[in-house]
């Protein structure tokens, strides 16, 4: 049996990796345990109950307003410990979070090797995002197992002369969006239940990074309001972070305005069924740049950089920046310009095709001598 320990602790962590924990959990050869650090609680709380992942183990170290060393120092010395207890053949991460980069840390100290889960990504910007291109950049040095989305991110890893194997797998993300989304869903949160999508266009929003916080915000909360008053038929729904950071911001300048609707986070059934009706999405999310293209909605990325060219590459994402006036600008094209906005409208799969998951368990069992190598995706 190989003893797996996969460690996660964020909503964006918990719906990539949950997919792969279910395969995991049907492999005989496996023995499949979960370790949550709960970095969030609600929002991860909110995939373990849709997924029905019960954790082996919870950290529970969220704290309000916890600072990037809270997180760390806390998950470290707890991780360590566990893993000392647990002695797993392989500890699995995801994505660049700072419970990604410390499962890894603690990993590395007791000399288990580690799979990163979603490898490869980079801005070269290293505050942007902050602190996601140093966590992301320090998991690969210390992973000896490299699960790359696209082509595209093996090339970084090769450029940097990562040590360790490289599997090309696509990413676990675009693995549960078969299941979710579905023409006659009824939505769980009473507010998406009480609004007609048929009637005028509504503009999913998502914003929430640590760089944006501040006047990146305002300006994104600006656009919007602006939006919102020049296309009376547009609505704009925005499930915002738990982040008192994010809503001491957002609330102020958008609460009350008319057809701007605020609600709490959604679970992520809702969330994809909520993508799948609206008419195009403002985000600063990595995980929605990857699920967005799927559904066929274009993306107007609230950021200067993405470390996800390829879905502006299919031209299907545009870079929207940080300011009022260019996010503006941008929107307005894409509801008054027919043809512009059809040409983004299209679905591509630049960042996977479903079977992720399945590529990363026949990659581990190959690697511990118990499979053929999974088949590249490209
Ligand atoms: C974290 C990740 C970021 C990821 C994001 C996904 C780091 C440094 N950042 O950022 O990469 O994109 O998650 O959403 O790892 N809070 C709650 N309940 C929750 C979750 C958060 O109350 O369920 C509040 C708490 O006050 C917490 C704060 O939000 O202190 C910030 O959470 P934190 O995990 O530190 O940062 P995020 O901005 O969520
Ligand atoms: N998501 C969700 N509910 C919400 C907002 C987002 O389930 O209210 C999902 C979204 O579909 C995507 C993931 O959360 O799968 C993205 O998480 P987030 O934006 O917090 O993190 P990031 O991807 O930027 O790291």
């Amino acid at each position: 049996m190989i003893r797996v320990l996969s460690i996660f602790g964020t909503r964006p962590e918990a719906i990539k990796m949950a997919p792969l924990v279910k395969r995991l959990e049907e492999e005989t050869s496996v023995e499949n345990i979960v370790c949550v650090t709960a970095q969030h609680r609600e929002m991860l709380d909110q995939v373990l109950e849709v997924f029905g992942i019960e954790p082996d183990f919870d950290l529970n170290i969220m704290k309000e307003r916890q600072t990037l060393s809270d997180i760390t120092v806390n998950a470290l010395s707890k991780l360590y410990d566990l893993i000392g207890k647990v002695k797993p053949d392989i500890v699995l991460v995801q994505g660049d979070t700072t419970t990604t980069f410390v499962g890894a840390l603690a990993a590395f100290y007791r000399k288990i090797p580690v799979g990163h889960v979603e490898a490869g990504l980079r801005t070269s910007n290293r505050y942007s995002p902050f602190p996601e291109e140093i966590n992301r950049r320090l998991t690969s040095v210390l992973s000896t197992l490299h699960f790359a989305p696209t082509k595209r991110n093996k090339e970084n890893l090769l450029r940097e002369n990562t040590m360790g194997k490289i599997y090309v797998t696509g990413n676990t993300v675009i693995d549960a969006l078969k299941y979710t989304v579905k023409e006659d869903y009824r939505f769980e949160d009473p507010v998406l239940r009480s609004v007609d999508f048929s009637s005028g266009r509504y503009i999913l929003l998502t914003s929430h990074r640590r760089e944006n916080i501040g006047k990146p915000l305002v300006n994104i909360c600006r656009a919007v309001k602006r939006i919102v008053e020049e296309f009376e038929d547009v609505k704009v729904i925005y499930p915002v972070h738990m982040n008192p950071a994010v809503r001491e911001i957002v609330f102020p300048i958008l609460e009350g305005t008319e057809r701007v609707i605020l609600i709490d986070p959604v679970n992520v059934i809702d969330m994809h069924n909520l993508m799948a009706r609206c008419y195009l999405i403002m985000t600063d999310s990595g995980g929605i740049q990857e699920e967005a293209p799927a559904l066929g909605k274009p993306v107007v990325v609230l950021r200067k950089e993405t470390e996800r060219p390829e879905a502006i590459e299919a031209g299907v994402a545009v870079l929207g920046g940080v300011e009022e006036k260019k996010i503006f600008g941008i929107v307005k094209r894409l509801l008054t310009d027919e043809g512009a906005y059809q040409q983004m409208a299209k679905a591509v799969n630049p960042f996977g095709d479903g079977r992720a998951s399945k590529r990363i368990v026949k990659a581990i069992l190959h690697e511990f001598g118990l499979s053929d190598p999974p088949e590249e995706f490209n």
